[in-house]
């Protein structure tokens, strides 16, 4: 199966940003890898337009679990649906971290997403404390059985790997650590969703950028990348799309 690298823009991007992401689509060419963008939820009803037609797939970076109602200032699935998204990342550790979000919420989102018609990726991953601890598989065995709905059987997702002390660091593991905790967290799928949990693809995110792609993309069970700051500018996403 082709890799699927995706772009997590987080907080960043004005109007002005677009154009990455159509240097972005004009240069795929015979892509190597399936791509996604997420955006921040302003740009996702204008970066999916401008999209339309290309393979680039775009996404949101979280969604609340319900489909609408009093919740001042959040987004549903359903309105990322609408706006053109495809794709949602959810539980990312900024969100884990930063709003107190729980397996339990997680797994509510993802089934949110799955109601609207989203391709969840599910994000997952240990922090230094608790790597230096020895805890790194425990932990993110726990978040993959924690945060991932039966309701997934059957249905396209993705879980990405993503240790916190990796994200925005420059910091990366090493192949051996990436594939011990992809091996657990696939053993965790087949145990959670049986085939469906075989065949989602597992993606590594922290740090991936063009010069590290290549070896990351082609360790054992790596599935794809959850790319941050390289995926801001064009040449550096398409460096890491051109690794898978
Ligand atoms: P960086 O690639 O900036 O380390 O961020 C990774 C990440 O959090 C993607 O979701």
């Amino acid at each position: 199966m082709r890799k699927l690298i995706v772009g997590n823009w987080k907080m960043n991007g004005l109007g002005a940003a677009l154009g990455e992401a159509q240097a972005v689509a004009a240069g795929l060419g015979e892509a190597p890898a399936r791509v996604g963008l997420c955006p921040p939820a302003t740009l996702v009803e204008r970066m999916a337009r401008g999209l339309a037609g290309s393979a680039v797939r775009v996404g949101g970076q979280d969604c609340r679990a319900e489909a609408s109602g009093a919740y001042t200032g959040d987004v549903s699935a359903e309105m990322l649906a609408d706006a053109g998204a495809v794709l949602v990342i959810l539980g990312h550790s900024e969100r884990r971290a930063g709003f107190g979000e729980t397996d339990a919420l997680v797994s509510a989102k993802v089934e949110a997403a799955l109601r609207a018609g989203l391709e969840p990726i599910v994000c997952v991953g240990e922090t230094l404390a608790e790597r230096e601890a020895g805890r790194a598989l425990s932990v993110v065995t726990g978040q993959v059985r924690g945060s991932l709905p039966a309701a997934l059987a059957g249905r396209d997702f993705s879980v990405a790997y993503e240790p916190v002390w990796a994200i925005g660091t420059g910091l990366t593991p090493t192949t051996a650590q990436i594939e011990e905790v992809h091996a657990a967290v696939r053993a965790e799928l087949r145990a959670v969703l049986g085939e469906s949990g075989e065949r989602a693809p597992i993606l590594y995110g922290g740090s991936v950028k063009p010069s590290n792609a290549a070896e990351i993309l082609s360790a054992a069970e790596v599935g794809g990348a959850l790319v941050g700051g390289a995926s801001l500018k064009a040449a550096d996403f398409l460096g890491i799309i051109a690794g898978a």
